[in-house]
């Protein structure tokens, strides 16, 4: 057993929470979860950042105090958070006596060992970004981040002798390599710290800026905020001295998003650094790991219009569920590059992923138990190749998640979970255990599989807790398994009774494409209205050659074809296999529309439309009745 200690950034309370904060907050519950299935001791800490310009103003121009505004958005944080099922165990408001008393004392320590002194600074800057920028840094005269003109300020403040912990910085980072990780943000840090590196302004004169912490040597100045905010990773556990700070620090591993990257690997080693030194603790202080992600984007894609920011883009967790939306955003963007969200691939990947891959196995899987209830208990020494297989490719699994899962990549680690998947998707349908069930000469065999298929769910049912836990908790209610979820449990072969199984289907109902493209067409005509020529002009319809044409597995209705438009092929989902055979499509002249928005069925993304026509049940693709090149434009 190993200790953990691991923290998000604290959110700033003049936003209400939205996707960004969000996906920080699920990867480190993911993590959580994750440690303590393996049996560690967890400390998982979030919170929220309430002072400073930003807040200030926010709570000037919502018209009531700061301290009322910060309350209040810091509840709604609490509760998101509450609703997403996230597992923290404190919750820091930069507000609270305990913080406020940490910072200061922090600061009285370092000012008593010559670290801070009284200095004078003029320098361009930004209110938004509570921070002086440099000439290097100004582009345009202007904020590089708001895009806002800068002000001049001149003042006395007191500074942290930062420049003197540059080389120490540079060669602790060089010493440990996986400080900062992915490590495409450790070289941009080394590449930063080429240039020299300045002394931090760590105050504010009260003229300017009265909501913060007053410095308890200097009482006409209150706390630069970031110096406050960096300081709650070690306030929320009591400082040093406190058991807990004792116990966990020395753990501590810290997530954040790239933005505010600098802070985090500049400042906050440096910090800790000379504050280290003024305890006689030397690096003692240092976190162990900063793990660093990037930046969700919307509208990237062609098809993100129905999610217009990130709080709608949050939002669809209502919609669709916790589960689904963690699933997403986990398996979606690579831990330490961008990615971009729109509710398509969500709906794509709930269909595919969740409510195809898992669901329909869950749901096959325990139908299959339940309705065998077998008198006799299997005989584990005659496993086949088969069954075989299946155990060693959980064990392998296992081991790949938690490689995965120690080097922060969520995404890598459900996509092994996600192969365990298809593995036993492919054991039904090689097994064919309804065909067994027929044959009392194969009942021996039978049982091998379900008792394999239950043994596989409860693995499943453990290793799935920490990224959906609503769905493995239900996954292990279904077998009746009461073990406590851990990885030690999560193993298959370690059964050899079926226990009793109810049936679990409809883990992830499917989300019919045709209800969120609705919601995506905008300006759609009523039923019946006329449309204009130039509206009947935007749909490109074109003829195109049929080239290939294959069902599309696990679906009755659709039909995956590739088609040629002359210059390029294209793939098209259509839904006609019920009223046509694969092969009597092959090399016939159809229309499709050619601009339709792709849209992903089955896992397959679509890009196009077949038209056809249909009455009582009836349906018949159009063709052409004279031949004309694939390609040609239809009107
Ligand atoms: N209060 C500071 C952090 C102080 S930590 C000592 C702050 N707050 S914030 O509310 O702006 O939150 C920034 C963090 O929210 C990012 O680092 C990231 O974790 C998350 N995100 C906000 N928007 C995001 C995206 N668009 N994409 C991914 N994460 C983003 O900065």
């Amino acid at each position: 057993m190993s200790v953990f200690y691991l923290t998000t950034p604290i959110y700033y309370v003049n936003a209400t929470p939205h996707l960004g904060h969000a996906y920080t907050t699920i990867v480190a519950d993911a993590m959580a979860r994750w440690r303590r299935l393996a049996g560690d001791e967890v400390w998982f800490l979030t919170g929220t950042d309430e002072h400073g310009d930003h807040v200030a103003q926010a709570a000037a121009k919502a018209g009531v105090s700061p301290q009322a505004f910060t309350d209040r958005i810091s509840s709604a944080f609490r509760e998101t958070w509450r609703a997403l099922g996230i597992t923290n165990d404190d919750f820091i408001r930069t507000t609270e006596p305990r913080h406020q008393k940490v910072v200061q004392a922090i600061l009285q320590t370092l000012r008593d060992a010559g670290e801070i002194y009284l200095g004078t600074y003029g320098g361009h800057y930004c209110f938004g970004c509570e921070r002086f920028y440099t000439e290097k840094e100004i582009v345009d005269g202007q904020c590089p981040d708001h895009r806002t003109p800068l002000t001049w300020i001149e003042e006395e403040n007191y500074f942290f002798r930062m420049s003197k912990y540059q080389r120490w910085l540079i060669d602790y980072i060089e010493g440990h390599p996986d400080l900062i990780r992915p490590e495409r943000y450790r070289n941009e840090i080394l590449g930063f710290l080429r240039d020299p590196l300045q002394d931090l302004s760590i105050s504010r004169p009260r003229t300017r800026l009265e909501w913060g912490i007053p410095l308890p040597f200097d009482d006409r100045y209150v706390t630069y905020v970031w110096f406050d905010a960096l300081i709650n990773y070690v306030s929320a556990l009591g400082g040093p001295g406190d058991p807990r700070f004792e116990r966990f620090w020395p753990h501590a591993q810290h997530l954040i998003g790239k933005d505010i990257l600098k802070p985090h690997a500049v400042y906050w080693p440096c910090m800790l650094r000379a504050y280290g030194e003024a305890l006689g603790r030397g690096d003692d202080l240092l976190y162990r790991h900063l793990n660093v992600h990037g930046y969700w984007g919307l509208g990237g894609g062609k098809m993100s219009k129905s999610v217009g920011n990130v709080v709608e883009a949050l939002a669809l967790k209502d919609r669709y569920g916790n589960d689904a939306f963690r699933y997403f955003v986990m398996r979606e963007m690579v831990f330490g590059l961008d990615a971009d969200f729109s509710e398509e691939a969500f709906v794509g990947r709930l269909n595919a992923d969740l409510a195809n891959d898992l669901g329909n196995l869950v749901a096959r899987a325990t139908t299959l138990v339940a309705r065998a209830a077998p008198a006799e208990k299997p005989q584990l020494s005659i496993l086949s190749t088969e069954d075989q297989s299946v155990r060693i490719a959980a064990g392998e699994t296992r081991h790949l998640v938690e490689r995965a899962m120690s080097e922060f990549a969520f995404s890598r680690a459900l996509g092994q979970i996600w192969e365990f998947i298809a593995v036993l998707n492919r054991y039904i349908d090689t097994t064919q255990p309804w065909a067994l069930a027929k044959d009392p000469a194969r009942l021996g065999k039978l049982n091998l599989v379900l008792v394999t298929l239950t043994d596989s769910l409860r693995f499943l049912g453990i290793v799935l807790q920490p990224f959906l836990p609503d769905s493995a908790r239900r996954i292990r209610e279904a077998l009746g398994d009461e073990r406590a979820p851990n990885l030690e449990n999560a193993a298959v072969g370690r059964i050899d009774t079926i226990p009793p199984v109810t049936k679990l289907s409809g883990l992830f109902p499917r989300v019919e494409d045709k209800k969120v493209a609705a919601k995506t067409v905008e300006g759609t005509p009523a039923a019946g209205a006329k449309i204009t020529l130039a509206d009947f002009g935007r749909i490109e319809l074109r003829v195109a050659e049929v080239v290939a044409a294959e069902p599309v597995p696990k679906s009755k209705k659709l039909l995956k074809l590739t088609v040629s438009l002359g210059a390029e092929q294209r793939t098209l989902v259509a839904g006609i296999a019920e009223h046509y055979a694969p092969a009597d499509l092959v090399g016939k002249k159809v229309v499709v529309v050619a601009n339709l928005e792709p849209a992903t069925l089955m896992g397959i993304e679509s890009n196009g439309m077949v038209l056809a026509g249909s009455a009582d049940g009836k349906l018949a693709v159009l063709t052409l009745d004279r031949d004309l090149p694939p390609g040609a434009t239809v009107r």
